[in-house]
């Protein structure tokens, strides 16, 4: 791994959380330098391309990056595609991973820590649609090898943290591609032969659960679009998207950034919660082993809530430097 970390700050609010990381990161002090490439709507609408491919030729070389966010027209503009899931194919990173932990921010719920991990290269995002004028189909690709895959790497994770992995599938219904997955990932998740228990629960009785007793769950695996869905329903459940960190992890490489999109409603005024980067900045530090570094940032963060300096989307004022400096106060 190179000791360049690659900054990717996008569009709309990326352009102002990711500085706010990296304002973090140079407060730590650790000696990594930062390379900061273009991505995103604006540099389609620049150059054509909305991952040019010195910009996926950089992430492929230092192999770490921090994203920011991008626009997608709604509806799609002709030649442009989402360049975080071109990102996600081109490094197969497989794994989307996003903690979900209780926050002291007021509009959090107590006692949570979970980790949902998401297939994040196949499922209904294989994005294969057709439609005629009254009818329209989408094709959903299951595969053993992707779903063994990430049952493993979930069963690892459950096996760092309290040793419960919680298979989500709806295989009652969707007998051959749900049921492919459950078997496979469960299959996956054994293979890894670590002391924890392993259930399963069908996705719908999950979403209940999640939301009457999110305490009881540690990991989470799920198909890709059951993860996207329980994931922004989790963040909900600790303060928001403002706050809500995430990684896409390959063998080889691995993207983090802010669930969150480039919220257009509030870019520019210097007022987005930079919280859900600086705990993807978090990830990436425990990603590139220095764990010490992301707990005195996590640390920093739970301080800063704890001593009631908030953002304006959980309730408070402090804009998104006045946040930053107070978390680097903190570390
Ligand atoms: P969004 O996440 O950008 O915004 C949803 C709402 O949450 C907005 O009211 C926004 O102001 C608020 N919000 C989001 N992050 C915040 C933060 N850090 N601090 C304070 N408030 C925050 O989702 P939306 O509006 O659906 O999409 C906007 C654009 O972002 C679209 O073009 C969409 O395609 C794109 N998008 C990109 C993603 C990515 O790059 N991974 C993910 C989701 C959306
Ligand atoms: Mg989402």
């Amino acid at each position: 791994m190179s000791n360049t970390i690659c900054l990717l700050p996008g569009d709309g609010i990326g352009q102002e959380v990711v500085p706010a990381a990296v304002a973090v990161l140079n407060a730590l002090d650790l000696g990594f330098a930062t390379e900061t490439h273009p991505i995103g709507w604006d540099c389609f609408e620049a150059t054509g391309s909305a991952l040019p491919d010195t910009t996926l030729a950089a992430v492929a070389t230092h192999q770490v990056a921090l994203f920011g966010a991008t626009s997608s027209p709604t509806g799609g503009a002709a030649g442009y595609n989402s360049p975080i899931l071109a990102l996600r194919k081109q490094l197969n990173l497989y794994a989307n991973v996003r903690p979900v932990k209780s926050l002291a921010n007021g509009l959090s719920r107590a006692d949570i820590d979970m980790l949902i991990v998401r297939e994040n290269t196949e499922g209904l995002y294989v994005r294969q649609e057709t439609a005629t004028a009254d009818r329209a189909e989408a094709k959903r690709i299951i595969t053993r090898e992707a779903s063994f895959r990430i049952g493993a790497y979930a069963a690892k994770e459950a096996a760092k943290r309290r040793g419960v992995l919680t298979i989500t599938h709806k295989a009652n219904v969707l007998v051959k591609t749900d049921g492919l997955f459950l078997e496979a990932a469960t299959a996956g998740a054994q293979s890894v032969g670590a002391d924890i228990e392993i259930n399963t629960r069908i996705v719908d009785a999950l979403a209940h659960d999640l939301v009457m007793y999110p305490e009881r769950f540690d990991v989470i695996v799920a198909p890709n679009l059951y993860g996207d869905i329980l994931s922004d329903l989790c963040s909900g459940l600790v303060g928001g998207l403002g706050v809500a960190p995430s990684g896409n992890i390959g063998d080889t490489h691995a993207v983090f950034e802010p669930v969150h999109g480039s919220a257009p409603d509030i870019a520019g005024q210097g007022i987005a919660n930079p919280t859900a980067t600086l705990q993807s900045l978090a990830m990436l530090l425990t990603h590139v082993e220095q764990h010490a570094a992301s707990q005195r940032l996590q640390t920093a963060l739970s301080t800063t809530f704890a001593d009631g300096i908030l953002p304006r989307d959980l309730g408070g004022s402090a804009d998104t430097n006045t946040f930053t400096a107070a978390v680097i106060a903190r570390l």
